[in-house]
């Protein structure tokens, strides 16, 4: 065995993840849903959303910011993308708030359908995409931050309340009704799970068992819970650490947290194979670009996830070059053929493991739920958004491959995975929606 496939064989062994293995990773997931659902201040959040049944079933009505729900299960979306500065997500909370509702102004100026302006103040749902412990559908204390953020003074804060402080300071008339996190069920009745930059899950679950609360709706039996199993296994007890991750959450904005999150968002992912790749440069003596970095290469977060995705849509070493070129201003002539080989190696096992990894979550899902020991016909639904499920070559391939393993093919066969796109925004408008004709609980 030569040099190269030695240094490649250690590292695609500590990616490798057996049928035990992820069985055992699947078994900690649902201890730790328990543990979450007890108490409060688990790793694993566990989160009530006060959203109870009768869940919305796609026939509701009524206009909700830019979300037109046309009341036949359809709707029109107008939207507008605004970007976050990193100084933003770092500074100070006010400051980030005041952005937020600088850019709802702009977006009810600018974008806004005037017809559907009326006189009243404008019902927004608000979609926060981080921890919060929810008390009601309008109210919410911020956990924690995590990708990327951690602008000051908000931890502890009421989400809702720093947003509307913010329209109330610039005399908006818009009122935050309701807050749900991206993850929410989009699609109502069947668990939504999100595979994007960050990563998240959220479900049906009886009442009865989320014991930690003490004031739950007295008739209701249902009630949609939000994991954040991004924080799974911060304790590190199943894991698979390898010293590339390490790294990566040794250098991140949030050491020894979002410990699942760091294997499997979009967020990482590129990091990962940058960290093995990086390794490989480094070698002694080298295994690839016979030792050669660039800037571009050696910058923290430099290598995106979508570039792995076009890395393992490439049909020849030539279009690999290319990227590489594109991207990293490595020059043709230091890549060998086998180079790109190595890196498309590279992008695939940390893409399989992550693909993997996310199947344990989905079949923990699926045994908290009773629906793997259900031998029944009937399909069982999931919901999935985010851009790697979406776009990444292979992951749904990937993740059933591993559902088999830990479930068998029997349910893995009657598991339907429907893409549940814009989910966010609709998300919020139904919960905007709800808010303003449900009772709360607090
Ligand atoms: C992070 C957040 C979570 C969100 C997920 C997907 O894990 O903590 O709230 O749902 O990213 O955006």
């Amino acid at each position: 065995m030569s040099h190269r496939q030695r240094e490649l064989e250690s590292i695609e062994q500590e990616f490798n993840l057996s049928k035990e293995k992820l069985q055992a990773i699947t078994k900690t997931f649902v201890d730790d849903f328990n543990r979450g659902l007890s108490q409060y201040n688990e790793p694993m959040a566990m989160i009530p959303t006060f959203v109870t049944g009768p869940l919305p079933d796609g026939t509701e009505e009524g206009r909700v910011c830019e979300v037109h729900l046309h009341g036949d299960k359809t709707f029109t979306l107008r939207q507008q993308k605004y970007k976050v500065s990193d100084t933003l997500k770092t500074g100070e909370a006010r400051d980030l708030f005041n952005y937020l509702a600088d850019c709802v102004d702009a977006f009810l100026t600018n974008v806004s359908d005037q017809d559907l302006l009326g006189e009243s103040d404008m019902k927004l749902g608000l979609t926060f995409s981080f921890p919060v412990e929810q008390t009601a559908l309008n109210r919410g204390k911020i956990l924690t931050w995590t990708k990327g953020f951690s602008a000051q003074n908000a931890v502890g804060h009421d989400v809702v309340q720093l947003l509307q402080e913010a329209f109330d300071r610039k005399h908006l008339h818009v009122e935050c009704v309701a807050l749900v996190n991206d993850v929410r069920m989009t699609t109502y009745t069947t668990p939504h799970y999100r595979f994007g930059t960050g990563t998240n899950g959220a479900y049906v679950e009886r009442v009865s068992n989320i014991r930690k609360l003490a004031n739950s709706p007295q008739d209701e039996e249902y009630m949609v819970v939000n994991t954040e199993w991004g924080a799974f296994d911060n304790e590190r007890h199943v894991l698979p650490f390898t010293r590339f991750d390490s790294k990566l959450d040794r250098k991140s904005i949030n050491p020894r947290l979002q410990a699942f999150e760091k294997f499997i968002s979009g967020m990482y992912l590129g990091e990962i194979t940058r960290n093995i790749l990086l390794n490989l440069i480094d070698a002694c003596p080298a295994v690839l670009f016979g030792g050669h970095s660039t800037r571009q290469l050696n910058t923290h977060y430099g290598f995106d996830t979508a570039i792995m995705s076009d890395i393992e849509n490439a049909k020849t070493a030539k279009e690999i070059k290319e990227i590489l070129f594109n991207n990293f201003g490595l020059e043709e002539g230091l890549i060998s053929e086998e180079d790109t080989e190595t890196v498309r190696w590279a992008c695939k096992i940390v893409a399989t493991r992550a693909a993997k990894l996310s199947a344990t979550a989905v079949a923990a899902v699926l045994i908290q739920t009773d629906q793997v020991n259900n031998r029944g016909e009937d399909m069982i639904k999931i919901g999935v958004d985010g851009s790697l499920i979406q776009h990444y070559p292979g992951f749904e391939e990937r993740l059933r491959e591993a559902l088999r393993e830990i479930v068998g093919e029997e349910v893995e066969k009657r598991i339907l995975i429907g893409l549940a796109k814009d989910g966010s925004g609709v998300g919020a408008a139904l919960c905007a929606l709800q808010a303003t004709k449900s009772t709360t609980y607090y």
